[in-house]
């Protein structure tokens, strides 16, 4: 099959896997799904699947398992956003390429784009079907050139834009080409992926298709690339979105230093800096500095705070004075006057932390 430029709609499925349980990022996962974390005051899949459309992908189908029915409740069928979305469900999450196994009763099209649902990407994504596409290839992966490619698995190309392997990390990685999350598939390999078990993408289904010797290529690029997984990584993803230095079609002409929500109450005075999103219903005391953080629906920040590179979860109240810093305050936590706390700190859900003078930190 060939694209043709003349259309705007591409004869392409969407999968999306958003089935993990995404620990890395707990507490912020406990009651809700990675995908649906609020990012630049959408919830970030809401990002993606934006991309998706204005690449002309209308049918787009979510591999679910972890809180399953948060995504229906929200996106409902697509029709809001121009899509049809259905909704695949593992009552035992099955792995990346279980997942993508799962969904294959759904598919319509030859040709089958995924998604890990938790990658910030800029790239442009009829580029890469058009790799596919020109090269006949049977599988093409989006492989992005990063500063520091030993943290992930590295993949090689020869000198035609052929995958020649697939690397696990390594100290000494011999090219800076990593898995970028996102692959176009020849509907029927995916026929191919045994069904009913637990599948690694990554680790099984790649390595075999390569060896059946299959056509395997990379569209390689350097495009702002981000895996959220981490909350450090959550935080500099959402104000990158927010700045404009990653592309989302959903905030596209409202980027700046912050986007604020039209319900919240921000007071005289206050500082809201490098990215920050503020959400619905989310009052802001007089004085207080909001630095490159996320701060979700609902949140109380007390006169005076003083917040930095931070995610501060729906419900949650930090009180007057405070600083925090590069930390994640769960869902309802409280966290007291004066209080100080930095280096990776995680508060849990509901926990109340007294008015105080002392500093909590992570640091040796
Ligand atoms: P961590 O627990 O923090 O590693 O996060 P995670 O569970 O999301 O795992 P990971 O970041 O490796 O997953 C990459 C993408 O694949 C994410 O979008 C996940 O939602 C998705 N994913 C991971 N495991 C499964 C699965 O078993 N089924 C489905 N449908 N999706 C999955």
């Amino acid at each position: 099959m060939t694209s043709n430029p003349e259309t705007s709609t591409r004869d392409v499925d969407a999968v999306i896997l958003v089935g993990g349980r995404g620990t890395r990022l707990r507490p912020l996962t406990v009651n809700t799904p990675k995908p649906m974390l609020p990012t630049a005051n959408y919830p970030f899949l809401q990002h993606l699947l934006a991309r998706i459309k204005a690449a002309g992908i209308t049918h787009v189908v979510l591999g679910t398992s972890y809180k399953a029915e948060v995504f229906e409740e929200y996106f409902g069928d697509g029709s809001q956003m121009g899509l049809e979305i259905e909704y695949v469900v593992e009552t035992e999450a099955l792995g990346t390429g279980g997942g993508i196994r799962n969904v294959y009763d759904r598919l319509r099209s030859e040709t089958v784009m995924v998604f890990n649902g938790d990658v910030l990407a800029s790239t442009d994504l009829n580029a890469v079907l058009d790799t596919h596409y020109s090269k006949q290839a049977d599988l093409t992966m989006h492989l992005v050139r990063v500063s520091d490619p030993r943290a992930y698995g590295c993949v090689p190309t020869d000198s035609n834009g052929n995958v020649t392997a697939f690397l696990e990390k390594t100290e000494d990685p011999p090219t800076d080409q990593i898995n970028a999350g996102c692959y176009v598939f020849r509907r029927e390999l995916i026929a191919e992926i045994p069904e009913n078990r637990v599948v690694s993408v990554e680790r099984e289904t790649f390595p075999s298709i390569l060896q059946s010797g299959r056509k395997v290529v990379g569209h390689v690029d350097t495009a702002y690339w981000r895996d959220m997984g981490r909350p450090d990584d959550f935080v500099h993803g959402s104000a990158d979105i927010v700045r404009g230095i990653a592309d989302s079609p959903l905030v596209e002409g409202r980027t700046g230093e912050s986007i604020v929500d039209e319900t919240a109450g921000v007071a005289g005075g206050v500082l809201l800096l490098g990215g920050t999103s503020v959400g619905r219903g989310v009052e802001i005391g007089a004085g207080s500095r909001i630095d490159g953080s996320v701060i979700f629906d609902g949140a109380t920040i007390e006169p005076g705070a003083q917040i930095r590179d931070s995610i501060v979860a729906a419900g949650a109240r930090i009180g007057a004075n405070a600083h925090i810093s590069d930390c994640v305050i769960g869902e309802g936590a409280s966290v007291g006057a004066r209080c100080e706390l930095q280096g990776g700190m995680r508060v849990w859900p509901g926990v109340s932390i007294p008015d105080c003078g002392v500093r909590f930190s992570t640091d040796a």
